[in-house]
């Protein structure tokens, strides 16, 4: 059994990115619920570090902004010039002089790195009690990367750069991972020996396992069981592969739990989302952040969840929602929106063309049609009718409405805050309700109707319409005049 080890883990992210083209640094570009910085820390928190340092550069104040939200944990380092990987981490352990047993290094920017790949190693490292193990992998393509150079017995004799190596070194598809552990002290001595002796001018951390073995010390190589998860990302067009391929671990993952996904090509489902069984994702859709989907639920298709609740066997069709709550069996959409802190209770309903915004809607009720609901209460099984505002502005402040429970209101009505409506109440369509309105009543907030009878015979003879009206005279005169009422 290895002894239990202090452990470093330090994470290389103060290079600038260049090919990204961005004023973004590279390892805070975003993939799927985290910036490539936070997947690495995310593959590196099982490890349980003592200690973690990310070295800093490009962009250092919004890399450490980014640490004390996602990792206020870690310590961040400047390293204000980048003069190689070997140098970061020598400026690293200097933060640290206290360091001993494990330090793991992991480059920024490999966010496909799974945290058992990262233990993996480590335990390898421990168990042999290996001076450096790097962790490589077989790729169909090594362009610009590291190889693994073995020697006769298969040995690691070193790792050299691409544009270091020799046309032979080159044909190797054994490649540097870009993540080590090391023991700390024999890692300290041999930074202290780095030369800057190669194409680019650089400290190169790999040149440590040169400098070990030819001391004596046991290097060694852990190899990745996919390589797919040492995959780098350097330019745009690699992170949208890289996207792409944690999408389809993380749908893959989920289905396996019992979730249905429709269309896994178009579902993108961050790492931080949850989605329990027998719910269904159709296609187009896209969960993101701290969104949780409850069984049996249905979402999408053509549908984004940001920060969102959905309760069991709710179902949201064609929508966006941020920052919502959507309680059990409540339906919402096709085309609604729900903005932050909209509360649907349990079978509520917002339906086609609704917008609501701190909304809490009680247990059964429904906003069928046409409507924005903002700032607003309504109780419990109350029907609110099609195109009706809520009139939460009055151009400086917001004011609240609250509609009871049982409450039935007319099509389009304006509610202007701040205004009460009660249990029980009802308002005729096209009202305008500017008072309170007690349980029970009936509010009738709208001009009266008046008929003014043969105006279009008067006023416009000889059109259609005076034609059509000169029929329906004649017909009514037959029939004693047909009324229907619609509904
Ligand atoms: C490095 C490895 C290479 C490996 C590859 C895997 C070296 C010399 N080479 O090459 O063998 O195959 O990763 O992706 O290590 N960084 C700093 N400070 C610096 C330089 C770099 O913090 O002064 C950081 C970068 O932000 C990045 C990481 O270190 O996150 C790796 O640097 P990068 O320039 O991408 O090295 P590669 O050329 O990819
Ligand atoms: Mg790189």
């Amino acid at each position: 059994m290895s002894q239990p080890h202090l452990r470093t883990v330090v994470v290389l992210a103060a290079g600038e990115g260049k090919r990204m083209k961005s004023s973004l640094p590279k390892v805070l570009h975003p993939l799927l619920g985290r910036t490539l910085l936070g997947h690495v820390l995310a593959a590196a928190g099982p490890l349980g570090a003592d200690r973690t340092v990310v070295v800093v550069g490009h962009g250092a104040d919004q890399v450490r902004e980014h640490l004390s939200e996602v990792a206020p944990g870690a310590t961040p380092v400047l390293q204000e010039r980048q003069l190689g990987t070997g140098h970061a981490v020598r400026i690293a352990l200097d933060a640290v002089p206290d360091a001993s047993g494990t330090v793991v290094v992991i480059n920024g920017d490999v966010p496909l790195l799974r945290p058992e790949t990262v233990q993996a190693l480590v335990e390898a490292h421990e168990e042999a009690a290996a001076a450096a193990t790097v962790l490589a992998a077989e790729v169909p393509d090594p362009t610009g990367l590291g190889r693994i150079v073995r020697d006769v017995q298969g040995q690691l004799e070193q790792i050299v750069e691409e544009r270091d190596a020799t046309p032979q070194q080159r044909a190797l598809r054994e490649i540097n991972a870009g993540i080590y552990a090391f023991d700390a002290a024999r890692l300290r001595e041999a930074l202290g020996k780095l030369s800057t002796d190669n194409d680019q001018g650089e400290e190169y951390l790999t040149d440590v396992f040169a400098l070990l073995r030819d001391a004596g010390e046991p290097v060694a190589v852990h190899c990745a069981a996919d390589h797919v998860e040492t995959l780098g990302c350097n330019d745009r067009v690699e992170l949208a592969a890289l996207r792409g391929l944690l999408r389809d671990r993380v749908n893959e993952s989920w289905m396996r739990t019992g979730v249905s996904i429709l269309d896994p090509h178009t579902t993108w489902i961050d790492v931080t989302v949850t989605v329990e069984r027998d719910a269904v994702i159709d296609q187009n859709t896209q969960l993101q952040g701290a969104t949780t989907v409850g069984e049996g639920a249905l979402v999408g298709p053509d549908t984004t969840l940001v920060d969102t609740v959905v309760g069991a066997g709710a179902s949201i069709v064609r929508s966006h929602a941020l920052g919502a709550e959507v309680g059990p069996q409540a339906s919402v959409g096709p085309y609604a929106y729900l903005r932050p802190e909209s509360r649907l209770g349990r079978k509520a309903k917002v339906g086609t063309f609704v917008e609501t915004k701190k909304a809490s809607i009680g247990d059964g009720s429904k906003v069928p049609h046409l409507s924005y609901v903002g700032d607003a209460t309504i109780g419990e099984h109350s029907n609110i009718g099609a195109a009706t505002v809520f009139v939460n502005y009055d151009g400086v402040r917001k004011h609240h409405t609250t509609i009871g429970s049982h409450a039935r209101t007319g099509a389009d009505n304006m509610f202007v805050a701040p205004v009460r409506v009660g249990d029980g109440a009802y308002t005729a369509a096209g009202s305008v309700i500017t008072g309170d309105v007690p349980p029970g009543a009936m509010a009738v907030a709208r001009g009266q109707q008046r008929n003014v009878e043969g105006w279009v015979l008067r006023k416009r003879a000889g059109t259609d319409a005076a034609e059509a009206a000169r029929r329906a005279g004649e017909g009514a005169s037959d029939t004693g005049g047909a009324a229907s009422e619609g509904d």
